[in-house]
């Protein structure tokens, strides 16, 4: 048995040392390529102590088919709902929310028009993901939001990320620093959700997510604890230890960005509440 544990370990092992590498010649690949890497450069403050960069992943639908950045419905001050739309980055089972909004640009938002970002699915307060997290329009305020004191007046215009659990708020329009506390309660959170760093790929309008914003907090579930639970700002230390990794782009659609890295693509699905293929009705 330890024998076969063992050799368990050395392929993991393997499949990291591989996944570290190929993750190395992309990113030098991209900085060569012309392709912009500031936004995936890793803090060096941060340990990370399995993967040594975070892969480079397409977006695809259920079917494996790489989403476009149009596809993205767009939610707007006069909207009443809004799917749940998700994919897992960095890790599997890490859930991340995608949203466009239109008519307005977000900062770190990308697109054509600066619309789109992704912000971690798991709350900071206490970890409670989608569905318990989810972002509700201007149009449709949830019941336990109500309960607490916001209203059509008080509801952000362009809506907020709401945390069904116990109450924590994040605004989408502020990007990294969306940790929202202008309303009638405050945010048991204390601080923003993080950012997933986006990439539209011009040449197909493919969408990537490249690695986790350097600026923003720390995954929830990511927290590094060598002398105990640490939150706040002063959370600097990121754990990436112990997941599984995304599985390899395997979709039949040629991708640009093939072309501008030497290294491998990863693929992560984007599913929504939406009944019917993506991106279905809204
Ligand atoms: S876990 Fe989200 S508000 Fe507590």
């Amino acid at each position: 048995m330890a024998e076969q544990n063992g050799e368990k370990d050395d392929q993991v092992d393997q499949k990291r040392r591989d996944l570290m590498k190929s993750i190395g010649l992309s990113m030098g690949a991209l900085a060569l390529g012309g392709v912009s890497a500031f936004n995936y450069l890793l803090p060096t403050t941060k340990d990370l102590p399995v993967m040594s960069n975070y892969p480079v992943a397409v977006l695809v639908d259920p079917e494996g088919n790489p989403i476009t950045s149009s596809q993205i419905p767009e939610a707007s001050p006069d909207s009443t709902v809004y799917p749940i739309i998700v994919f897992n980055y960095p890790l599997q089972d890490e859930p991340n929310i995608l949203l466009k909004l239109k008519g307005t640009s977000i900062p770190g938002g990308v697109g054509p028009e600066g619309n789109i970002i992704a912000l971690s699915g798991i709350c900071q307060h206490l970890g409670c993901t989608v569905p318990l997290l989810m972002y509700f329009p201007h149009g449709h305020i949830p019941f336990e939001a109500q309960l607490i004191g916001y209203n059509e007046n008080n509801w952000p215009e362009y809506g907020l990320l709401y945390c069904k659990c116990h109450g924590s708020q994040y605004d989408p329009l502020e990007g990294l620093h969306n940790l929202y506390n202008s309303g009638p309660a405050p945010s048991p959170a204390n601080h923003s959700l993080p950012m997933v760093s986006l990439y539209v790929d011009p040449d197909d309008d493919h969408m990537y997510a490249m690695g986790m914003n350097s600026e923003s907090a720390v995954i929830r579930t990511h927290l590094w604890e060598p002398n105990g639970e640490v939150h706040g700002p002063e959370v600097v230390k990121e754990n990436l230890s112990g997941g599984t990794v995304l599985p390899l782009y395997n979709g039949s659609t040629p991708l640009s960005m093939a072309s501008k890295i030497s290294g491998n693509i990863y693929e992560t699905i984007v599913v929504t509440s939406s009944n019917g293929p993506w991106p279905g009705t809204f």
